[in-house]
């Protein structure tokens, strides 16, 4: 079985852990527990990255020596994923010895490949990204596109990687990996960019100390990048010859399976430099780069300013781990950012786990009794039973290769799929009636077997994800909590496997239902309040009900995302008076103000531009909009423009669209929808 290695960002320590984090953290726990269960050599490995100008700033804001500093800051970490059921393997410091010492190796064999040297720099700085930046990636005033802060000027002697002779190798690789970075939009991106050719990298600095000495030159310290990124190895004891480290063998060896999940900001790092670090000290490449997008809260970009830094650990208090666990991954759809929003979360947790799982076992168990509280014996599955049977296995088979894909919502999708299958199922054969008469108790044994044997399906299935809940609902069942171990598939495939005579144990339900009052209460003690507004904790939630929308009507752009025209949204036809929806749906709709930064036609299209939009994020989009007939490329440069953010990518002659501009009709042409100069690009529309 081939050994399995998944890992997380390394976090900065310059903040206490929050739901982003978390997110990141319970994809890669949720993939670990998954290899292990499917017995495969497993490790995951999560830490802090605890280098670099910006801890170094933080520590002396905080008038605190920066060793200091960020050892206070491992608790909060630690005690975070301890809450969440994180299952670690290691937990990698950058400052710790053996972390330096690998990374130091590396610098080595760079060098020792020819690929460092020793010159000027003079060039842009941003601390917050810990990023150089070229004056043709800054906004306006020196600012950084992704932290609008001023960058700084540097200008020291630095050693620099040979980053410029690797473009060529990393495209090489890239054709010849075509999974190596997912989602596959973002891969395309990375392309883009190797191609439009690669700069040598500064790797060093000397104007500050906070990090690992360049081998026999301690006055510089080396970039915080190179020195984080090598944790990847430094944690399994690499780089080193075969045989000095078993982990490292096992799990950097060339079958292992290496998977970095990342956010969308960072994976430049992780697809572009790491790679060249790696190739140029001869050393295998991850199988993956998984880029996930990133969160909001409420709707809102979670910000210090706004004060809406959710830590994980008021929400784990209230809902438990197992359940924040489930919304993150259930509700985002994995590479594509997402919201969370309380008052969702509570509604999933009523209606999926509570009406939907719990509810399933609530509503077979009691009938036991009439089997001595025994599993009962049942022959061959016929009829609905069997057509039951081999959907839960062909189910099971889907969530299993969802989880292979690193798919993760999708596998969800998939569970539910099943639970809601067993619920119309019992709905359908009505055990309740079936109780009722002797002649039908026969009939009733096959039903209650056919739905605690989905309910097994289930349990393992979830353990991944809720694997507390999992087990009290195999406990339920009369079943051993789930024991991974190396070279054991315990995946279900097989229906019929649970064994006749297992004693059912019926306890309290595992998802009890959040009433009316708990969820106010639970909202009032749990949504931040925006600044500036006072105890609306409802308008936060951004999930007032009552405020229903009519649905917008015509104002699409005819090309966007190749989304349809005006004309065409109105689809699936006739509508009786305006339709309406519900705000939780509008406010799915991710709407932000872009800064449209280049522009230019689609050849032989003649309705098409194709633009790069500002969204206030790492990288411009690439958006492709049918309003070529009504803009040139030069009236659209530096406009303001409002686009959908989040509608999935489409492919339009050729190119990816990643979002659409809105538009609207009027009887003399197309306007497009626009906001003033003074709102930065990113500002959520609503
Ligand atoms: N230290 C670097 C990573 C080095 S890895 C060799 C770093 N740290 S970070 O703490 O700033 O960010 C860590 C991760 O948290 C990133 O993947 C980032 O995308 C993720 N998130 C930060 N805010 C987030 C959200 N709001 N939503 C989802 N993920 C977010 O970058």
């Amino acid at each position: 079985m081939k050994p399995f290695y998944v890992t997380t960002p390394i976090y900065y320590v310059n903040d206490k852990p929050h739901i982003g984090h978390a997110y990141s953290t319970a994809a890669a726990d949720m993939l670990a527990r998954y290899h292990r269960l499917r017995g495969q050599p497993t490790r995951f490995l999560t830490g802090l990255d605890e280098h670099g100008l910006k801890i170094e700033r933080r520590a002396q804001e905080l008038g605190q020596e920066p060793q200091a500093f960020v050892d206070s800051m491992v608790p909060p970490f630690e005690e975070a994923w301890q809450q969440l059921d994180i299952t670690h393997d290691d937990f990698i410091r950058t400052t710790s010895a053996r972390h330096k010492e690998a990374v130091q190796r590396l610098w080595k064999m760079l060098e020792a490949k020819g690929d460092i040297y020793l010159a000027d720099y003079e060039d842009w700085y941003c601390v917050g990204c810990e990023s150089f930046k070229t004056e043709k990636e800054l906004l306006p005033g020196n600012l950084c596109p992704d932290h609008k802060k001023p960058v700084e000027k540097i200008k020291e002697q630095s050693y620099f990687f040979r980053l410029s002779a690797y473009a060529e190798p990393l495209l090489r690789y890239f054709d010849a990996h075509p999974d190596f970075v997912k989602p596959e939009g973002r891969f395309n991106e990375v392309k883009s960019f190797v191609r439009a050719g690669l700069r040598d990298l500064s790797v060093s600095r000397s104007s500050f100390s906070w990090g690992i000495p360049v081998p026999e030159q301690p006055e510089h310290v080396m970039y915080v990048w190179l020195d984080a990124l090598t944790n990847y190895i430094s944690a399994l004891g690499g780089p080193a010859e075969p045989g000095v480290a078993p982990l490292y063998d096992q799990f950097w060896g060339e079958d292992a399976n290496v998977i970095h999940i990342v956010g969308k900001d960072i994976l430049r790092f992780h697809t572009i430099y790491w790679p060249a670090f790696l190739m140029s000290a001869g050393i295998r490449l991850p199988s993956q780069v998984w880029a996930h997008g990133w969160l909001t809260v409420n709707g809102e970009k979670m910000s210090k300013g706004l004060g809406n830094f959710l830590p994980p650990a008021p929400l784990v208090e209230a809902f438990g781990a197992d359940v924040l666990r489930y919304y993150f991954l259930r509700e985002v759809s994995f590479g594509q950012d997402g919201d969370f929003n309380h008052k969702n979360l509570i509604a999933r947790y009523n209606n999926e786990l509570g009406n939907g799982l719990g509810n399933l076992l609530n509503r077979i168990l009691p009938f036991l009794k009439k089997f001595d509280g025994k599993v009962p014996d049942v022959g061959p599955l016929e009829g609905a039973d069997a057509a039951l049977a081999s959907l839960a296995e062909g189910l099971a088979a889907q969530v299993r290769d969802n989880l292979d894909a690193v798919q993760l919502n999708r596998a969800l999708d998939a569970i539910k799929e099943l639970i809601d299958a067993a619920n119309k199922y019992v709905n359908d054969e009505e055990p309740w009636n079936l109780s009722k008469s002797d002649e039908t108790l026969g009939r009733l044994a096959q039903v209650a077997y056919v739905t605690l044997e989905c309910v097994r399906f289930l349990s393992v299935m979830l353990a991944p994800v809720m694997p507390n809940k999992a087990n009290e609902l195999r406990a339920q069942l009369g079943l051993g909590a789930l024991e991974p171990q190396v070279g054991v598939d315990a995946w279900p495939s097989r229906f019929g496997e649970l064994p006749a005579g297992t004693a059912v144990v019926a306890g309290k339900p595992v998802f009890p239902k959040i009433d009316a009052k708990q969820e106010e209460a639970l909202l009032a003690r749990l949504v931040p309040v925006p600044e500036g507004v006072e105890g609306d904790a409802e308008k936060s939630s951004g999930a007032d009900k009552k405020s229903a929308k009519k649905a917008p009507k015509g104002q699409a752009d005819s090309g966007g995302a190749g989304a349809p025209s005006g004309a065409d949204a109105a689809e699936g036809g006739v509508t009786d008076g305006p339709t309406t929806i519900e705000f939780d749906d509008f406010a799915k709709v991710d709407l932000r103000v872009g800064l449209v930064l280049t522009a230019e036609k689609v050849p032989k299209k003649d309705r098409l531009l194709r633009l790069e939009v500002d969204l206030g994020e790492p990288a411009p989009r690439q958006i492709v909009a049918g309003i070529a007939e009504h803009f040139t490329p030069e009236q659209m440069v530096g406009r303001r423009v409002v686009v959908v953010a989040n509608l999935a990518p489409r492919k339009l002659a050729g190119l990816v669209s990643q979002g659409m501009v809105l538009a609207t009709n009027t009887p003399t042409g197309l306007q497009l929808l626009a906001a003033s100069d003074d709102v930065p690009p990113g500002t959520p529309a609503k």
